[in-house]
């Protein structure tokens, strides 16, 4: 089966919502596939998601309530598929670990869906509430985006 992590810095924002986003999402497209999520950073290990990010998600029908922030260890680029990078900066921590054989797995999440016209999914950890519901909309997007294309594969 198909593995995918989800990655942003802190895993209690933007990561954890796609999890769940994407896991849902997939369930009602019919798509079987293992998910999870990592933080490249180590401050909120163990931590459920931001308030602000489980609001937003249980306000569009997503339930973070069980997610709890771990780091990105090196196994998960044995473990996983596709390493899907919330932004560059997440991007280019996961390339510079990754073994060779791995960087092609590590991708930014938007780039599949490109008619977003974005790369990143804004860090809405400082900004105010309405941060993550944009940020909601772009992963709602991309994850449509990428099961379209896991579908197409097969
Ligand atoms: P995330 O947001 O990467 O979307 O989970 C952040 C959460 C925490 C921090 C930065 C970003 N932080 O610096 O603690």
């Amino acid at each position: 089966m198909m593995r995918l992590l989800f990655v942003c810095l802190g895993n209690i924002c933007r990561s954890p919502t796609a999890e769940a986003v994407f896991r849902l999402r997939a369930r009602e497209a019919g798509l079987e596939v293992e998910v999870e999520s990592a933080g490249t950073g180590a401050w909120h290990i163990g931590a459920p998601p931001d308030e602000r990010a489980s609001a937003a998600g249980l306000a569009q029908g997503y339930d973070l309530s069980a997610l709890r922030a771990r780091q990105v260890v090196a196994d998960d680029y044995d473990q996983f598929d596709l390493l899907l990078a919330m932004d560059h900066d997440n991007l280019e921590t996961l390339r510079s670990q990754a073994p060779g054989k791995a960087h092609d797995r590590v991708r930014l999440f938007l780039s599949f869906d490109p008619g977003l016209g974005r790369e990143s999914v804004p860090d809405p950890y400082y900004g105010g509430e309405g941060g993550f519901e944009e940020v909601l909309d772009l992963i709602e997007a991309a994850s449509d985006g990428l099961i379209a294309h896991l579908k197409s594969i097969g």
